[in-house]
């Protein structure tokens, strides 16, 4: 037995919450910024995701016209810093919604660093971050998806492996879940594809055989 939701009954707002209850655990996208004036912009969305492979794009989605959107249309840049579980509180106080003149790195005491390819700040405490030029903003229903065309990737040489590959319980990310609930890494398990000339009697009903 199932119970239904149908949005149009529910309404917009409850409706939000039931969708973002189900569609999870979603990656943070720690978002960094400068307006047309200089300010700094620190902001999480955990509407992201890779949105091409080649070029590398990757998207996030604002809801409603935010800071971090308007600093995005005016200089065409911005980073996305991987928000990892030592600054939970850190990030969570970057959701505050600051009117545009204040920068959350200040207000919320995070340290920048320099970006090699942007001008947008990194958040230097974050192991790996993604600089990312503006490819396109697209409208959809009251959102915005702005996808951003990957310029650069830096993770922390000592969260990768031998291989260069990064490590997940190194990077320790946190992800959003429903209400106010936020994710750490939990248990890492790990499967090969199976291609498909092997399919044959390999797999049935749940059993690998
Ligand atoms: C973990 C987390 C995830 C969030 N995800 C989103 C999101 O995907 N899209 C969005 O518009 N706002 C999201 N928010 C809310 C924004 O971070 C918040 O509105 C913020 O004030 C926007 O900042 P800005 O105006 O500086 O861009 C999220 C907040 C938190 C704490």
């Amino acid at each position: 037995m199932r119970t239904d939701f149908d949005p149009a009954a529910l309404g917009g707002r409850s409706f939000y919450r039931l969708l973002t209850s189900v569609v999870v655990p979603r990656p943070i996208a720690w978002v960094s910024t400068v307006s047309a004036g200089g300010v700094d912009n620190l902001a999480p969305h955990s509407f992201f995701t890779v949105a091409s492979v080649n070029p590398p794009v990757v998207s996030f989605t604002s809801v409603g016209e935010k800071d971090s959107l308007r600093n995005i249309r005016e200089t065409g840049e911005f980073v996305i810093s991987l928000a990892p579980e030592n600054l939970f509180e850190a990030v969570n106080a970057t959701g505050t919604g600051f009117t545009p003149g204040v920068s959350e790195f200040d207000a919320a005491g995070i340290a920048r660093e320099p970006s090699a390819t942007v001008r947008p700040p990194r958040v230097a405490g974050s192991p790996a971050v993604l600089e990312c030029r503006l490819h396109e903003i697209h409208p959809v229903g009251d959102c915005f998806v702005v996808y951003g065309e990957v310029t650069l990737a830096a993770v922390q040489t000592d969260m990768l492996d031998s291989d260069s590959h990064p490590r997940i319980d190194k990077l320790r990310p946190l992800s959003r879940l429903g209400l106010n609930e936020w994710g750490t890494i939990g248990e890492v398990r790990e499967i090969t594809r199976i291609p498909a000339e092997e399919w044959p009697g390999h797999y049935r009903g749940g059993q690998v055989r």
